[in-house]
This record gives C-alpha cells, structure tokens and sequence, in this order.
C-alpha cells in the first residue's frame, strides 16, 4: 500500500498542483507544501505560480484572496470548514453600515475578511505592510476593518492619521492575560517577547517586537538572544524550532491554539488533490472589485 506522503506527490503532479500553506498549518503539513509562509507570501506566491491547480492549506479567506488574484486557476481549500472568526464577524452588509456613518472615508481592509468585504473596500493589507499601505493612503482618515487590535496598533504607529476602527477581532490572539506576559518577563528577564498585531494594545505594549508571523520567524532567526518568547498561534513553532535548533521557544500563553487552522489533516490534502474539493467560486463582480484592492496591495508591497 501506498503511504500518504506518496500518495500527495503523486497526486499533485497529475493535477499539476502547489500546495501553500500558512505559518500555523499543522507540522506534517508545512513538511509537505511547496511554500509555507504568512498571508502576504501566500497571496504573492499563489498569483505568480505556474501551475494549473494551487491547494491553499490555511483558512478560507487565504483560500478566497488565491482565487481572486488567480481566476483562471482551480484554487481548493481543503477543509471546507476552516473558517477565521474574525473575518465572521464583518459582511457586506455591516460594512456598507460602517461606511454609511461615515461617508467619504476610504476603507483599508485586513486580508482576514470574506470577498465581498474586500470588493467594497479601497484597499486591502496584511499585518506584514499593514503601516506601509496605511502611509500610502493620501486620506488623513481611514476606516479600517474588521480587527480593532491591528487597528489600534496601526494608529499608533500612524499617529498623524485618525483611524476610525470596526470592532472586530481575533478570538485565539485575544486570550493572551497581562499577568501571563508578568510571568513569563519574571521568569525570562532576558528573553525578547515577539507577538503579533492581532493581540490587544495592552500586551503588544508589553511586548519587545509586534509584527506578522513571517517578521516574527525572521526576527527571531536574526536575533542574538538564545531564548525567545512568542505571542502569536502556536503552529510557528515548528519553523522557529527547525530554523534555529541552537535556540529555544516558549510559548507566551498555552492558549494560543486556533482551532480552525488545525482542521486541515494531511488526509484532507490528500482527498482535495484527489476530488478537487473545496473548489473556490466567486462571483466574477466580486472577484474583479476584491481584486483591485489586492492588486493594489501587491503593488505597494
Ligand atoms: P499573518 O499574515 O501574520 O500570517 O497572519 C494571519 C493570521 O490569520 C494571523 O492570525
Ligand atoms: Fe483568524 Fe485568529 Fe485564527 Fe488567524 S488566528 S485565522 S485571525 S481566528
């Protein structure tokens, strides 16, 4: 009998796939893909990959956002129920809402948000050039949707701009305690504390380097510190630990675990290569307004 991993690669080439996978995927998976990386990487390699098929192992809007910049290729998502809470937590129709109580002001959209979201909007971004796309914006006022806790960081560090923010949020990076981040500095008073932009203002504060997961593995790879402590979902981990085998990982809360980015089993990747499910379909209006705020995105990027 064939075992899974040949079974994948077998597979991949007869649909002529890649298969992407995000930062927090499970580690059997992130051995197994092409690229591994943060949103942004995934949207840039997704758009310019040659092969027919891409396999976004991740949730559903990275899923969405490869198909909307890659509309003549099959783009399958292989836990269909791999959703991201915070991008629930804003539609269409809250949106034009939000826009309504406050005409005229551009929207910058995080890439954690459904298509139809992004059509509306003016721009998108990641949490990798959240502040470079916010700079870009001739606007001194900006609507920014759906996480107050990206927000609040990119006002801020943008304190010459007024950022008027949804009140979204990730519910994984918001379990972090302040008396976690007390324990932990008691504990590690020398060790570097690197979270992500999805945490509350209270404990990126706290925190010594706030910025996407790819910016956290990079910035650990690159720092002298032997022991570091990081505050983002703990599939990074795997990376970090095999990028840097002479240094060592702890995890700010036992908490950080989101529960949909670990629905995605090697099983699933095998069955989506093999039946060509979850096909992403878009509406072709959506897809064409959701693409110009990506596009424009990629090209300040
Ligand atoms: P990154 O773009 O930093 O990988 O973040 C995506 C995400 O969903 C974080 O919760
Ligand atoms: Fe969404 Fe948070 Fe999970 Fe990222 S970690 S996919 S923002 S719920």
């Amino acid at each position: 009998m064939k075992n899974i991993l040949d079974e994948i690669m077998e597979l991949k080439k007869e649909r002529d796939a890649i298969i992407l996978a995000h930062n927090y995927q499970i580690p059997e998976i992130q051995d197994i893909a092409d690229v591994v990386g943060d949103s942004l990487k995934l949207s840039q390699v997704g758009k310019e990959s040659e092969q027919r098929t891409i396999v976004l192992s991740g949730v559903r809007f990275m899923a969405e956002s490869a198909k909307i910049l890659s509309p003549e290729k099959t783009v399958l998502l292989p836990a269909s129920d791999a959703g991201c809470p915070m991008a629930d937590m804003i539609d269409i129709d809250k949106l034009r809402a939000f826009k309504a109580e406050n005409p005229g002001v551009p929207v910058m959209c995080y890439v954690n948000s459904s298509a139809d979201v992004k059509a509306e909007s003016d721009i998108c971004c990641t949490s990798a050039n959240a502040l470079k796309i916010a700079r870009s914006l001739e606007s001194d006022k900006i609507l920014f949707v759906p996480d107050k806790c990206l927000g609040g960081y990119i006002a801020k560090m943008i304190p010459e701009k007024e950022f008027i923010l949804y009140d979204g949020y990730c519910v994984t990076h918001n379990r972090i305690k302040r008396e976690e981040v007390l324990k932990i500095r008691e504990l590690y008073p020398e060790s570097p504390i690197l979270v992500h932009p999805e945490c509350s203002s209270e404990i990126a504060d706290m925190a010594d380097f706030v910025g996407s997961t790819s910016q956290i593995i990079s910035y650990a790879k690159n720092s002298d510190s032997r022991e570091i402590i990081i505050g983002t979902e703990m599939g990074v981990m795997h990376k970090l630990q095999n990028d840097n085998p002479d240094k060592s990982f702890k995890l700010l809360s036992p908490s950080l675990i989101c529960p949909n980015m670990k629905k995605t089993t090697l099983e699933d990747i095998r069955d989506a290569l093999k039946y060509g499910r979850e096909e992403i379909v878009l509406d072709e209006d959506i897809r064409v307004r959701a693409e110009k705020s990506l596009d424009d995105m990629l090209k300040l990027s």
